[in-house]
């Protein structure tokens, strides 16, 4: 869905911008080899590999006597003259070494005036001070669904072949089981559909399904951040316009024709307000509108135990949002992760300090595709970083809903238990209710259903109203705090409604 940048067109100008030294980190190093040799044929830039059990070589060629040790290979680059590009496979590990190290940089150094570039490629990589600034890093990425479906029309014509596994995909649907691997590498990818086709024995439509499970199941991390399966939509709130609308409209900044018309793509929007209105329900239900993945960020597993985990940790969980674009990052509750990094007198005001500066660079840097849902109960604690201008497009403010969204909501859950809608007297009950939150209405209609499966009746309006009579909404009990969270949003946010 969203257009990635083509890595093709990306290293061909890392290397025509005569970057001395390219640096790689990647598990998938056949498929980085695999970009890299085409664009050396498409440059006509004859392209070099060294590893330490070959030694240095044309690529695929045979190997130049006695260059297997990285000092003997590196002396042997300024030998092979003109254009070239050395591929140099996990040969981080072995910059550490001073005499190695200066080698590198004078190569890269008399590398600029010609188009030879060194590659260094690893599945980890960290290379010393000295070289990092000569070093350009070139982010593979994980493979685009258009990628992925070669792999994807050979498993189905191998599992068929072999396995007598009937296919009844069409071409669209080949499509999709690819866009449905997207976050996995090649490798994970074409493991999970084989495993997917096995056991389901046939190749239809409901292997959709089987692929995406199977996914969350793979990128499973610590229990950090979970994906959830997308449950609600906007059919299933009820008022909430301004919001909805919203959301509906940057839909199509997230398509490719709406980012070439220069839409931008949003970021994210934190949900605030009265408890029980929809705030939680609202940010699920982005995921629903949109179609994309949803996933979870547990607010208050942060605080591990293990100091100095938690800041790792929510590196990894980010980084795994990343994997699931287009996604959205659903984090409930925000000021259970972030809220005493505004006191400082705290003891966990050092750590929350980190972990929000970790998520506001996240914010800042991210690349598009991750939309960040995030509610908050209380945004008086939120440290005031997170509110300023630009870390969200929008925020939201949820207040008490009014008599004609009480009765859409009566009519929501009535119609959500089966029952016809046409038989309740909806403006006497949205009167009545007056001053209650969704989830009481919702609690109302829940608690009517006890009373009168206990009566044996119906459920009617009359019932209705006597549970309405018998609650005491919240914001009655605690009025105070539910007028102090209007009136403070009242001037700092846009209402949802
Ligand atoms: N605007 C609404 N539309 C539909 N249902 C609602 C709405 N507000 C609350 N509810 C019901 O109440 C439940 C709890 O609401 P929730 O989203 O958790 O509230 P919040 O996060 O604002 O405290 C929801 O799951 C839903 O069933
Ligand atoms: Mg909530």
């Amino acid at each position: 869905m969203m257009p990635k940048p083509n890595k093709h067109d990306e290293l061909r100008l890392l290397v025509n911008s005569r970057h001395p030294i390219i640096t790689v980190e990647t598990a998938e190093e056949e498929r980085f080899e695999l970009l890299l040799m085409e664009l050396a044929a498409e440059l006509a830039v004859p392209l070099y590999e060294w590893s330490v059990t070959k030694g240095l070589s044309k690529y695929h060629g045979a190997a130049i006597y006695n260059t297997e040790q990285p000092e003997q290979a590196l002396a042997n680059i300024p030998l092979i003259q003109g254009d070239a590009i050395f591929l140099l496979k996990d040969f981080a590990r072995y910059c550490d070494n001073d005499r190695i190290c200066r080698r590198l940089r004078d190569l890269a150094e008399k590398f600029r005036t010609v188009r030879r570039a060194i590659v260094i490629s690893a599945a980890s990589l960290e290379l010393p001070a000295e070289l990092t600034s000569e070093a350009a890093p070139f982010q593979l990425g994980l493979p685009t669904a258009e990628e992925l479906l070669p792999g994807v029309k050979r498993v189905l014509a191998e599992t068929n072949r072999e396995q007598h596994i009937p296919v009844s995909l069409d071409v669209a649907g080949m499509s999709q089981v690819a866009r449905n691997l997207c976050g996995l590498s090649e490798e994970e990818a074409i493991r999970t559909l084989r495993m997917c086709i096995l056991s389901r024995g046939k190749a239809d439509a409901g292997l959709l399904d089987d692929v995406l499970d199977a996914k969350r199941q793979a990128l499973k991390s610590d229990g950090l951040i979970e994906t959830v399966r997308r449950d609600a939509s906007f059919g299933d709130v009820a008022g909430l316009k301004r919001l909805r609308e919203w959301i509906a409209k940057r839909k199509s900044a997230l398509t490719p024709e709406g980012q070439r018309f220069g839409l931008v793509p949003p970021k994210g929007i934190l949900i605030t307000g009265v408890q029980g209105c929809g705030k939680s329900l609202a940010a699920r239900a982005v995921a629903g509108e949109w179609g994309f993945e949803l996933a979870r960020l547990d607010a208050g597993a942060l605080y591990d135990k293990f100091v100095g985990e938690s800041e790792k940790k929510l590196h990894k969980a980010l980084e795994l949002a990343q994997k699931l674009a287009p996604m959205v990052l659903w984090i409930d509750e925000i000021e259970k992760a972030f809220a005493s990094a505004g006191s400082s007198g705290d003891a966990d005001a050092g750590l929350s300090q980190r972990l929000l500066a970790t998520l506001l660079t996240w914010m800042q840097d991210r690349e598009s595709g991750v939309f960040l849902a995030a509610t908050s109960n209380n945004i008086t604690v939120l440290p005031p970083e997170m509110m300023r201008k630009g870390r969200f497009d929008e925020i939201f403010f949820v207040d008490l809903p009014d008599a004609e969204v009480r009765a859409a909501l009566f009519q929501l859950h009535l119609k959500k238990r089966g029952r016809d809608v046409t038989a309740f007297d909806l403006a006497r009950l949205a009167t009545g209710s007056a001053g209650f939150s969704g989830a009481e209405i919702e609690q109302v209609i829940v608690a009517g259903l006890y009373s009168a499966f206990a009566q044996k009746q119906q459920l009617t309006t009359d019932v209705l109203l006597s549970e309405i009579r018998a609650t005491q909404p919240l914001s009655v009990t605690r009025a105070e705090e539910v007028e102090s969270i209007r009136q403070w949003a009242k001037t700092r946010a846009a209402p949802a409604d």
